[in-house]
């Protein structure tokens, strides 16, 4: 089961909010309420985080986050829908009960650090613990372990303002661990420090997550922080969630314009791995003059360039592929062959997104069909898997970069493969190196 679950959710500002939610659903545009002076800033979310995951709303300024992480945990009340966390709906609860679960099991950690100047660190780290009403003895102690875990040891006697906006932020975290809260809501949490820094506290969620998975929905408006932070990936619109899915069905399968205009500045070759590309080893066949049959799994193994897992992100491809005309072979952990990444299909995904309007089950691209290979490429579509050897439909890479928006359980390997890519110090996390560059390259 899921541990958070929102169902139908939307909030109308403005008056009357019940009829607009009605219009809405009879099909009024958002534009239509806003010229009659209504504000529909969520219309009809729906999206389950599993227990410890990161799931990522992203979307631009006014599409409606703050607005959706704030139903969740109760602070603002839905116009209709539910917020169901471990089965319970919070929106069914007293204000009293709603408080309680809003100060045990719940913690927000904002992008302006709200600590309180006049506070120690150690007290600001205590806060949460403070309002549950635990003693001074057993917060503190609980306190100097979270500000530990946040990289603070030793800062607990400062005052707020001896630190620098990286450590305020680090103060907002450990505030946030301290409370043993399980459901960590973060708005936009790194958006005012500068990018090397933000980079910083990625890392450190990322391995904090590690250890005491949490579940997680962090906001942001940089997709780069998203995929790098994501197991799941909602876009919003306008209000609207137009795409959920981890940052390789963002990327290989967006749900429409809007969303593969976002994903443009992606560096690709480091979020994408074999897995989520690679096309059936059936697809390998011998030349056609030797009768165009598929080769052996030995044989593709015996000719590949070189041999990868699932997770390995695709900038590595790229020197084997440019050695060999034979595409790289892609094993699973016993070492059997899954799948082939040749080159043009290396080259067509990195191709522009942006020309397709529909979701897409294989990255397409006229590269692929214009048959300069003599191997031929064959989509990796898994209804379309007939062969011997290992079937490519084995990996949840392939599943996944066949289905547009449905939500994915690779998600565990895709954000360490993601993780890897983008802790590259060379890496283009935030620094908007283009794809271009990548494919000029190439
Ligand atoms: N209390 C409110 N009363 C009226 N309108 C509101 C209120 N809060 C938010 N809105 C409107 O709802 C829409 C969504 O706002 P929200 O703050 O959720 O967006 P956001 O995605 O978090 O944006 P940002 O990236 O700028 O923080 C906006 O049009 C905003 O003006
Ligand atoms: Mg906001």
């Amino acid at each position: 089961m899921s541990r958070l679950r929102a169902e139908h959710l939307y909030k109308v500002f403005g008056r009357r909010p019940k009829a607009a939610v009605a219009a809405l659903e009879g099909g009024t545009s958002r534009d239509e309420l806003r010229s009659q002076g209504t504000t529909a800033a969520v219309i009809d979310a729906s999206f389950s985080v599993e227990a410890g995951q990161i799931f990522v709303v992203m979307g631009l300024s006014g599409s409606g986050k703050s607005t959706l992480l704030r139903m969740l945990n109760g602070l603002l009340e839905p116009t209709a829908g539910q917020v169901l966390y471990d089965g319970q709906d919070l929106t069914q609860l007293s204000p009293r009960e709603l408080r309680k679960v809003r100060s045990q099991k719940i913690s927000m950690v904002f992008q302006h650090f709200a600590l309180f100047p006049h506070r120690s660190v150690l007290e600001n780290a205590a806060y949460g613990l403070e309002v549950q009403g635990l003693p001074r003895a057993a917060r503190e102690k609980r306190a100097m372990e979270a500000l530990e875990m946040a990289g603070l040891a030793g800062w607990e006697k400062s005052w707020p303002d001896e630190l620098s906006g990286g450590m305020q932020q680090r103060v907002g975290l450990a505030r946030a661990l301290a409370t043993d809260a399980d459901l960590l809501l973060m708005d936009e949490s790194f958006s005012a420090l500068d990018p090397l820094i933000r980079r910083d506290m990625q890392d450190q969620l990322l391995e904090l997550q590690k250890r005491l998975k949490k579940t997680i929905v962090f906001i942001t408006h940089d997709l780069n922080e998203a995929m790098r932070l994501g197991d799941q990936i909602a876009m919003m619109r306008d209000g609207q969630i137009v795409q959920t899915g981890n940052a390789q069905d963002i990327l290989v399968t967006p749900a429409n314009e809007y969303v593969a205009s976002f994903t443009q500045d992606v560096d690709r070759s480091r979020v994408l791995t074999a897995g989520a590309i690679m096309a059936e080893p059936a697809s390998v066949r011998t030349a056609a003059a030797d009768g165009g049959a598929p080769r052996t799994a030995r044989e593709v193994l015996a000719a590949a360039p070189a041999t990868v897992m699932a997770d390995t992100p695709i900038i590595e491809l790229f020197a084997p592929c440019s050695t060999s005309s034979e595409p790289v072979a892609v094993v699973d952990e016993a070492g059997e062959l899954i799948g082939v990444v040749p080159a043009a299909r290396l080259l067509a995904v990195l191709g522009d997104p942006t020309r397709s309007t529909e979701p897409r089950a294989v990255p397409p691209g006229p590269e692929l069909r214009k048959g300069s290979e003599t191997s031929e490429t064959s989509p990796a579509n898994p209804a379309n898997t007939v062969n011997t050897a290992s079937p490519a439909n084995k990996s949840s890479k392939t599943n996944t970069a066949s289905t547009a928006s449905t939500a994915s359980t690779a998600s565990t390997a895709n954000t360490a493969a993601i993780g890897k890519g983008a802790g590259d110090p060379a890496g283009a996390a935030n620094d908007g190196t283009a794809e271009g560059k990548v494919t000029a390259g190439a």
